[in-house]
């Protein structure tokens, strides 16, 4: 397997009774990514990331973290991964240092001095000698985030950690993952049901809805600023010479609404396609990069409901 690849899931699925909760579920997230996991309440967000965690068995499908098979050998798997399941479990009658000592004995090596380091990543200094049953919603939240850091996963994993936090929280959560993600390598996934946040925080955003896959939309130029992957829409006038051109260049459609294809494509590539079409007589209406039809689709599947 692809060493660059640190969370791999292949046709995951979770059925309970005859209800299929996830329905054949794959992506890959790469080391150094911050990928977003989309979708309205209900969508199978929370259900999906307890199969990668363990809590919950699959009902078929695989799942790897860095290469390591989950089913087969969870010990080893879980070993790379930090995370937050919906609420971040704490001990109100110990104060959060004493949580975050508590937590660093179930892993080998952790130093005080790392401890110290994840109390300031958090920015809880002042506060962490006080019981955490006097902590806001957004302390605790950051308080579950230094414990699933302490021993520097390389995957770390959180669900919708923004709920409860104040807009100078969430910017700082989002301050520290980037920081993570460039910095340490840190492979992040985050789940979340609200689209601008998902706009501001990640390289990619998988949209969910009903437990499928509904699309995985690029936002970012990822890890190569020089030559961006972008996500692009190309109006032409015939579909079928264009799709030719694009399957002879091994470029997958992801999308295809009328005239319109939807692919992504590093941007120095885009010259040369061009030609090629023009080459082959396909007429080119319009070729742009299309994130804002993340908002489109999110919309689409959300038929409005209130979401930003
Ligand atoms: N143990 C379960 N038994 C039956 N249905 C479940 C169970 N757990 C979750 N579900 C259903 O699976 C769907 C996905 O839930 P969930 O993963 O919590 O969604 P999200 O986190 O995206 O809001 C929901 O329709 C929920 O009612
Ligand atoms: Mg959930």
């Amino acid at each position: 397997m692809d060493n660059n690849i640190a969370i791999k899931l292949q046709n995951v699925t979770k059925k309970v009774g005859h209800k299929v909760i996830i329905d054949q579920l794959s992506f890959d997230v790469p080391k150094g990514e911050v990928f977003g996991f989309l979708g309205p309440n209900g969508a199978g967000k929370t259900t999906t990331i307890r199969m990668i965690v363990g809590l919950i068995s699959m009902s078929s499908g695989k799942i790897y973290i860095n290469g390591e098979d989950v089913a087969k050998s969870f010990e080893k798997a879980i070993s790379h991964v930090g995370a937050i399941v919906e609420n971040p479990e704490m001990y109100g009658y110990l104060t959060g240092c004493q949580n975050l000592l508590h937590y660093s004995r179930m892993h080998p090596n952790i130093s005080k001095e790392r401890i110290q380091e994840v109390i300031k990543l958090v920015g809880l200094e002042q506060r962490i000698h006080e019981k955490v049953k006097k902590y806001s919603l957004g302390m605790r939240q950051r308080l579950g985030v230094a414990q699933a850091i302490l021993h520097k996963p390389a995957v770390l994993i959180l669900d919708e950690p923004t709920n409860g936090l104040d807009p100078s929280g969430i910017r700082e959560l989002r301050d520290y993952l980037r920081s993570l993600s460039e910095n340490e390598g840190t492979a992040v996934v985050v789940s979340s049901h609200l689209l601008s946040e998902m706009e501001l925080m990640c390289d990619r955003v998988a949209i969910i809805q009903s437990g499928k896959l509904v699309d995985i939309q690029i936002l970012k130029g990822l890890t190569n600023k020089v030559d961006p992957t972008l996500s692009i829409a190309l109006e032409v006038d015939d579909v079928t010479k264009a799709l030719e051109v694009l399957n002879e260049r091994k470029i997958e459609i992801i999308d295809k609404e009328g005239n319109t294809l939807h692919f992504v494509l590093q941007k120095n590539l885009i010259p040369d396609l061009n030609k090629t079409l023009v080459q082959k007589n396909v007429g080119v209406f319009e070729i742009s990069t299309a994130t804002k039809s993340l908002e489109d689709k999110f919309m689409e599947i959300t038929r409005g409901e209130q979401i930003v």
